[in-house]
């Protein structure tokens, strides 16, 4: 594997590649890598000839007060991660090279309007529009590709799916499983921030959406009670607090009213200082 830090060395690993006629598999990541990251490199490297993952801590999508300087980094062991999952490059650019004279000098933004809206987009107003300036920035740097989403971020997923269908770009993008931890908590870089308590208690979070989804399958058509059957078993851990737990259309992210068709269980819960992000599919009969 080759790390670059450039977006003309990128461009030139690039273009040899697709002269060689190979297709590229992207991975965009905020590095500090686990096993979720590693399952979307390696779900590349499988479907694609070669396998590029970028490892950028976005600023445009921290707000003020959040974690940005402080979020986690690891770039050697990353580096290790991607090699062993099967990646080939390493974008690796710093913060001058994505947004030269820094973010302030950025006066283009690209916003998915209505999607980006609720949920995170509630909680954190210009997330989405830092998400989607940077990845519609590396996929005008990657080009023509496969890119791979995890569905533990699953409006991020879908924002990103919307804005290239929008926009046209040349990107076929897909959606991998969430990976989790054996008690079922989805992996997270933030996770290392949990105190030892609270990550004993993060677990919940999951216990919760199974709950919720299994009531689904087993013919519960009132949305209303699968929310309260959610919050029922968060509420068994009191320092965690819901911002939401909420059955919706795996589409639209619109609330539900009903159950009796295929949903997505959506979370996100404050445990301490973590935002723990975590949903599910469901559906009568079975999981979606
Ligand atoms: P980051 O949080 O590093 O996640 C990178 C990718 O890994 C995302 O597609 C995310 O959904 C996926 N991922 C994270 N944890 C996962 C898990 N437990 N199972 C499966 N996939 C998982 O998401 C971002 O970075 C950024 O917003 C980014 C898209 C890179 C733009 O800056």
């Amino acid at each position: 594997m080759i790390t670059v830090t450039t977006a003309s060395e990128l461009r030139d690993v690039l273009t040899a590649e697709r002269r060689a006629g190979g297709t590229v598999g992207f991975v965009p990541t905020m590095g500090y890598l686990h096993p979720g990251h590693a399952s979307l490199v390696a779900r590349a490297a499988a479907e694609c000839d070669s396998v590029v993952a970028s490892v950028f801590v976005n600023p445009l999508q921290f707000a003020a007060g959040e974690d940005l300087d402080t979020y986690p980094r690891d770039p050697e062991g990353d580096a290790r991660t991607l090699e062993a999952a099967g990646g080939d490059v390493m974008f690796l650019p710093h913060e001058d090279e994505m947004y030269p004279g820094g973010r302030s000098a950025m006066l283009t933004s690209v916003a998915v309007s209505g999607l980006s809206a609720r949920w995170e987009g509630a909680a954190r107003p210009e997330h989405f529009a830092g998400v989607c300036t940077v990845v519609a920035k590396l996929f005008h740097l990657v080009g023509e590709c496969r890119a791979y989403f995890g569905e533990k971020d699953w409006q991020q997923l879908a924002v990103v799916a919307r804005m290239v269908e929008d926009l046209s770009f040349p990107v076929d993008v897909v959606g991998c499983p969430v990976v989790r931890e054996p008690d079922g908590l989805a992996m997270s870089s933030r996770n290392v921030r949990l105190a030892p308590a609270e990550r004993a208690a993060a677990p919940v979070v999951h216990r919760a959406l199974r709950a919720g989804a299994d009531l689904v399958a087993d013919g519960e058509a009132d949305a209303g009670a699968v929310r309260r059957a959610m919050a029922a078993v968060v509420a068994e851990v009191p320092a965690a607090t819901v911002d939401y737990l909420e059955p919706v259309d795996p589409r639209t992210l619109e609330p539900v009213d009903r159950t009796d068709r295929p949903v997505r269980l959506i979370a996100a819960v404050q445990l301490g200082s973590v935002r723990l992000l975590d949903n599910v599919g469901a559906a009568p009969g079975g999981t979606a």
